[in-house]
């Protein structure tokens, strides 16, 4: 039976119907709540559980620890109502990035190969509104005939245009119609901006930043807004991929760290064919050798969700607290499929490998 949840921080009620999430009904209502990955995994969605009982799917440690629930903290993408309800989202101690949800009709207006198996797809947005968001936010977008996907924009919110780079995913449905069929004046619908893992621009401390494959696109935005914005601390950029053919627009941000003596830039391959000169490894092995450079920074993480839950636990483990880490890691479909355990997920219970840098993943 529906269960009706009062969402205090909205000011409105939602009925969430049985095996519903309450962050799913919350989304159906038009209700910006606060999410990211939908997949327990981010934490972009934890909430406090004012009156009611949930029963909450399994979720890793990152998104919520133990003791923040039993300090009544829950995830709404993870929570069931097994009664009525009241729940309000956690307000962060810094501005929340509120734009309006707005839902835009763009055209194709530029395509083209970054990589192998990435396309930069820039957008023109169709009467005069442009996207409001915040450097590290991400859209959901529809190409024609099929499902609408998360995609990170790549642009400076000043900048009319959308950009966005998107990796072909093996038997994905909306990446493959991307890399084989889109074309050049497609009509594309936009409906923004979401995530939590933006900018801060009243941190005054170093920066890292860490991005696996098209993961560049949400850093690439947050880098150039904050040069722009004049921020002047030591930003550390570390951009994992697998080889050579996976490395893009290196030679542009090599040109902003010449062009900024505050930014360091590394390209990390995981499994080079050839000899290199670029630093080798998982990224995560080359910051735990050069951790001296990037303790007690503000971290911003993008990519593939093993190299962004290894690089998170790494930054835990390193004493970076939870809410000084920003992670955007790139969830598909399957991934939201419900997982069977609420293990954490950790270089330590690692089965497979990242397909994108090569990172172990659970
Ligand atoms: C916050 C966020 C931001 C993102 N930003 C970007 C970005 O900037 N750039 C980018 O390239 N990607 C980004 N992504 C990932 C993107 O949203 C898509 O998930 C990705 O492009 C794959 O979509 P798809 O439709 O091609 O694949 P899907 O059709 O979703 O399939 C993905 C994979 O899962 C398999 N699969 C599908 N369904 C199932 C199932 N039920 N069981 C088992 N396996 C299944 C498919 O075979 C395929 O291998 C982001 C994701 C999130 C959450
Ligand atoms: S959106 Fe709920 S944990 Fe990521």
């Amino acid at each position: 039976m529906p269960y009706d949840v009062q969402i205090a921080t909205a000011g409105k009620a939602v009925s969430v119907e049985n095996g519903d999430t309450i962050l799913d009904a919350a989304i159906m209502a038009g209700i910006a709540y606060p999410h990211s990955c939908r997949a327990g995994r981010c934490g972009a969605c934890k909430s406090r559980l004012v009156e009611g009982e949930v029963e909450l799917l399994p979720h890793t440690r990152f998104s919520l620890t133990e003791e923040e629930r039993d300090a009544g903290l829950v995830l709404a993408c993870r929570a069931l109502p097994r009664s009525n309800c009241t729940i309000s989202w956690l307000k962060n101690d810094e501005a929340l990035a509120t734009h309006p949800l707005q839902q835009l009709h763009c055209v194709v207006d530029e395509l083209d190969d970054l990589t192998h198996d990435i396309k930069r797809v820039r957008l023109r947005v169709e009467g005069d509104l442009p996207l409001a968001f915040t450097a590290g936010q991400y859209a959901q977008v529809t190409f024609p005939g099929c499902p609408p996907r998360e995609y990170s924009m790549a642009n400076r919110p000043d900048e009319s245009v959308l950009e966005f780079h998107i990796r072909h995913v093996s038997g994905g449905a909306t990446s493959a119609h991307v890399a084989r069929e889109l074309a050049v004046g497609d009509p594309v619908r936009v409906e923004g901006p979401f995530g939590d893992s933006y900018l801060r621009e009243a941190h005054s401390g170093p920066i890292l930043i860490v991005a696996g494959g098209s993961g560049l696109a949400p850093v690439k935005s947050i880098l150039e807004t904050a040069l722009a914005a004049g921020m002047r601390q030591p930003i550390h950029f570390y951009f994992g991929v697998r080889d050579e053919r996976d490395v893009y627009l290196a030679s542009y941000f090599q040109e902003l760290a010449v062009n900024h003596d505050n930014l360091q830039f590394d390209v990390v391959l995981s499994a080079p064919s050839g000899t290199t000169e670029r630093s080798t490894g998982l990224v995560t092995e080359v910051l735990a050798a050069q951790w001296d450079r990037v303790s007690g920074c503000r971290a911003y993480l993008a990519g593939p969700p093993p190299m962004v839950e290894a690089a998170s636990e790494l930054l835990l483990a390193h004493g970076i607290p939870a809410d000084s880490i920003h992670a955007d890691a790139f969830y598909t479909s399957a991934d939201r499929e419900p997982t069977t355990t609420a293990e954490p997920a950790s270089p330590d219970n690692a089965k497979s490998a990242c397909s994108c840098c090569h990172t172990a993943s659970s």
